[in-house]
């Protein structure tokens, strides 16, 4: 596809929306984007303030379901492509109320589609998860073949969407990729997520909350390597196809937090066994094959070093973490973790 383009961006304003946002600023200087993002508790103008200004980034708070809008956007800046952040994103939160997550999830992505459909949009790319695949035991990888088995009202939200897109893609003949990635980290994640919720309390010498035996196994990437990832198949995938992502860096979750308190120089007393999540996955792994042999895209950050820079960040920018917990932050940690008590 050509590099002259304009793309409605949504979610722009949360964790990897926003940071796919800065990079593609600061990389592709003949792309021009439409940010759209509802600004829910996730998303924070204070996590794009550098981009606001930027001659071709323009910011519109609005909901992904409003077709009347979408329409507007699409039609007004003449869009060429559209990748879908805009989620509800937290397991937790999907877990004691499930509605929003259908709502945007399910009714905004289809929202989107249609209207991408009626305004001619060249590519759509829906950004979707691992978690679609459901769990794994001991062994084994994800791959794009693994049979579709979500277990969370979060990924069954998020395998609904993906199953819009194929539908969307078979039926009307949209052009759509996929991707589906393993957890991230890095800078600008919002508190509710377990790294950067983890350096939040150690830094504050507040206890860690580890959900039942903390050896739950996730695979990190690097949120900079999934945003590079994300930008690869929309440019070069292939019409209609899924590309997994993942930075084969397997963790159990304990492993994490005892090297957060290593980075901090907190001690180990510090971790609390807290009951377990509901339908807690026990294992993501995910075989990223295809994108590195159909695409080129490959990994460029280490968890061991990714991880300390995250967690340097995150001193370098206590401002940023008390913005964007001062609004209901308080209330939603005394809800989840309060009820919890310890394991
Ligand atoms: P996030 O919660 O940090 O950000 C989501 C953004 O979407 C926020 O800015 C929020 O304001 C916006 N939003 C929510 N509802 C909206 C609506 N109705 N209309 C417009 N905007 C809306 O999430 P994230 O971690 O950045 O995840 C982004 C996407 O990547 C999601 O689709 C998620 O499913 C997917 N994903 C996340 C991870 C991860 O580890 N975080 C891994 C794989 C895939
Ligand atoms: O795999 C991709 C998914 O990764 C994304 O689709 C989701 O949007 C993203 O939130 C993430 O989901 P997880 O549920 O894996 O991420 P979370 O950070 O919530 O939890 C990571 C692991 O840590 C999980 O096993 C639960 C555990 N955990 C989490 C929290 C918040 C704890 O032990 N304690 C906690 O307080």
């Amino acid at each position: 596809m050509s590099n002259s383009q304009t793309l409605l961006v949504t979610g722009g304003a949360g964790f990897i929306g926003g940071n796919f946002v800065r990079l593609l600023l600061a990389t592709e200087p003949d792309v021009r984007i439409v940010n759209l993002d509802a600004l829910t508790y996730a998303g924070n103008l204070a996590s794009i303030r550098d981009c606001l200004e930027q001659r071709h980034h323009t910011f519109v708070r609005g909901d992904i379901a409003n077709a009347e809008l979408v329409r507007h956007l699409l039609q007004g800046h003449k869009i060429t492509g559209i990748i879908n952040f805009a989620a509800e994103s937290h397991v937790d939160r999907s877990i004691t109320g499930p509605k929003v997550f259908i709502d945007t999830n399910v009714g905004g992505t289809l929202n989107l589609l249609w209207n991408a459909r009626e305004c001619g949009v060249k590519r759509f790319l829906q950004v979707s998860t691992d978690e679609v695949y459901g769990s794994l035991g001991d062994s084994g990888y994800f791959r794009e073949d693994t049979p579709i088995s979500p277990n969370s009202p979060y990924s069954a939200s998020k395998a609904s969407a993906d199953h819009l897109v194929q539908a969307f893609h078979h039926t009307y003949g949209l052009d759509t990729v996929i991707t589906r990635c393993s957890n991230n980290y890095g800078a600008w994640q919002f508190p509710e997520k377990m790294i950067p919720l983890m350096i939040r309390n150690a830094m504050a010498d507040k206890p860690l909350p580890v959900y039942g035996d903390g050896l739950n196994v996730r695979d990190w990437l690097h949120v900079l390597d999934h945003c590079r990832a994300i930008w690869t198949a929309f440019s070069k995938g292939r019409a209609g196809q899924v590309y997994n992502v993942g930075g084969n860096s397997e963790k159990t979750n304990l492993d994490v937090v005892h090297t957060i308190l290593r980075g901090l120089g907190k001690p180990d007393s510090l971790i609390s066994f807290v009951k377990d999540r509901p339908g807690h996955d026990r294992r993501y792994a995910i075989d990223a094959g295809k994108i590195r042999r159909e695409l080129g895209w490959e990994p460029q950050m280490k968890f061991e070093s990714g991880i300390r820079d995250t967690i340097a960040w995150y001193q370098a920018n206590r401002a940023w973490m008390d913005e964007v917990t001062s609004g209901d932050y308080q209330k939603y940690y005394d809800q989840m973790y309060g009820k919890r008590g310890q394991a």
